[in-house]
């Protein structure tokens, strides 16, 4: 098999048969998967073994920033690979990893000023996770009973290791686990969808009075529980805005904010899951800006290094890192981590995307794109097979619904949004979805022709696998 870039058919071949035979792909039916390879990227284009070109409408899984094939971010990667491409970040360092963790600490919100680094989302909420716990062994503010628990959102997604899943309320991801995993306690999210749609046409319609509602009882229920049990709660993790595996899932104005006066009043920790919405994906840097909000730590992953290379970071305050601090013999470092936390080449380029976002003044950029998806939505969400639609940001989820007034979804055999993502390769653009609900979370550097071909690619996708509702093959 060649290594360049010359592929034949008949290689193809053994390399499709390859993959099915030997690649566990993550979250995939394998009986059912039908391969496509990516062999190169250019932009906001993914292009296969055979030279057919897609937009990639999921950002490869909402990581990616400025494009593939970036010049500046590949001159970034080659100019490291010159000096090292990895060390140790356990008891040593290197000036690339320094220089990036001093850059974070610039652009993360006041306060956070020490960096944790790991190798991919589900790691750094872990650590997020170990580390709220010994803080409160460790801290003088613990007072008498340990603080055992976390709390955290219906639907919430922190990642797929077991501790994350512990915080996680997605069932269809974590009810299997449940035996191996500690719970959290679960609070309801502000976030669903509202029930069936009182307009005629149906427009986007999550209703704002039952999400203020249910934003009006979940902070009621936080601060009850924080009063009665509160000197046993570690932690409040949650993604801020918007919780995006629980399926583009927007919370109301103001709820953030309210989260984090009352953890600030009940002295527990908040941590905030930026892994998905930080670097510039709901229109600011950190989507906690939007409410004057820093949490106590922040999670950092996925668009971190722009979606080149796996990078997380967990950041914390310096009263949090002061109660690790001791002599050896006083046991309170943090035993924990990762074999390439902080890796150099990932830091040169997550050093590199920062330049470009200050360079490119891309997030100048992002109103004009938000509105622009905000406009296909709103034509989208009139399809009749569209139930709701959700945006934040330059993220989008669209409901696929078997009847509009109702809400009734399709059944969950038939995959419709899953066989909408695949309808949609056909009209140039890849995407993912979550459940029914198609998402479009292209690179933050499309153009607004792009994002437009996008969205028609979409609605195209959409039409076609809803036009032969029977359950298919997927095949
Ligand atoms: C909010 C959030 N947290 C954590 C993770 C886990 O990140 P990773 O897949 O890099 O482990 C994800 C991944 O989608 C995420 O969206």
């Amino acid at each position: 098999m060649p290594t360049d870039h010359r592929i034949t058919a008949a290689d193809l071949d053994t390399l499709r048969q390859w993959d099915r035979e030997h690649v566990w792909h993550a979250f995939t039916q394998m009986q059912e998967y039908e391969p496509l390879l990516i062999e190169r990227g250019e932009g906001v284009f993914l292009i296969d073994t055979e030279g057919n070109r897609y937009l990639d409408g999921s950002a490869s899984m909402w990581c990616n920033i400025h494009g593939h094939h970036h010049p500046r971010l590949d001159a970034a990667l080659h100019r490291q690979l010159q000096r090292v491409a990895h060390t140790t970040n356990l008891g040593l360092s290197n000036p690339t990893t320094v220089e990036l963790a001093r850059r974070l600490v610039e652009v993360a919100p006041a306060g956070l000023d020490k960096v944790f680094f790991s190798g991919d989302g589900s790691s750094a909420t872990e650590a997020a996770l170990k580390i709220a716990f010994q803080y409160w062994q460790q801290c003088d503010r613990a007072g008498g009973e340990p603080r055992t628990s976390f709390v955290a959102l219906g639907e919430a997604y922190h990642g797929d290791t077991l501790g994350a899943i512990g915080v996680g309320g997605v069932d269809r991801f974590t009810a299997l686990f449940a035996p191996l995993t500690f719970q959290a306690i679960r609070v309801p999210t502000p976030g669903l969808p509202a029930g069936p749609s009182p307009t005629a046409d149906g427009g986007p319609r999550t209703d704002p009075s039952s999400q203020a509602a249910t934003a009006a009882e979940t902070l009621a229920r936080l601060d009850r529980l924080f009063s009665e049990q509160g000197s046993t709660i570690a932690a409040v993790i949650m993604e801020p805005l918007v919780q995006a595996a629980g399926g583009i899932l927007v919370h109301p104005p103001g709820f953030l904010a309210a989260v984090r006066e009352l953890t600030q009043r009940h002295g527990i920790l908040l941590i905030l899951d930026e892994i998905a919405v930080g670097f510039g994906r709901t229109g600011t840097m950190f989507a906690c800006e939007q409410e004057d909000v820093s949490p106590d730590i922040l999670c950092l992953g996925k668009g971190l290094t722009a979606g080149y290379l796996p990078m997380a970071a967990t950041l914390t305050t310096t009263q949090i890192w002061e109660a690790f601090l001791g002599r050896h013999s006083d046991g309170r470092a943090f035993y924990h981590g990762h074999t390439f936390g902080g890796n150099p080449l990932a830091a040169a380029v997550a050093l590199e995307s920062l330049n470009l976002f200050r360079d490119e003044r891309l997030l100048d950029q992002l109103p004009a794109k938000i509105e622009r998806l905000r406009l296909h939505v709103d034509r989208l969400s009139k399809l009749p097979m569209v139930g709701e639609c959700r945006q934040c940001g330059l993220m989008a989820g669209i409901d696929l619904v078997a009847d509009k007034s109702s809400r009734t979804p399709y059944p969950w055999e038939a995959q419709m949004g899953s066989r909408a993502s695949l309808a949609a390769r056909k009209h140039g653009a890849l995407l993912r979805q979550l459940g029914d609900t198609v998402v479009l979370m292209p690179p933050l550097s499309i153009s607004l022709p792009e994002l437009d071909a996008l969205a028609e690619a979409a609605e195209a996708g959409i039409m076609e696998a809803t036009e032969t509702p029977a359950v298919p093959s997927l095949q």
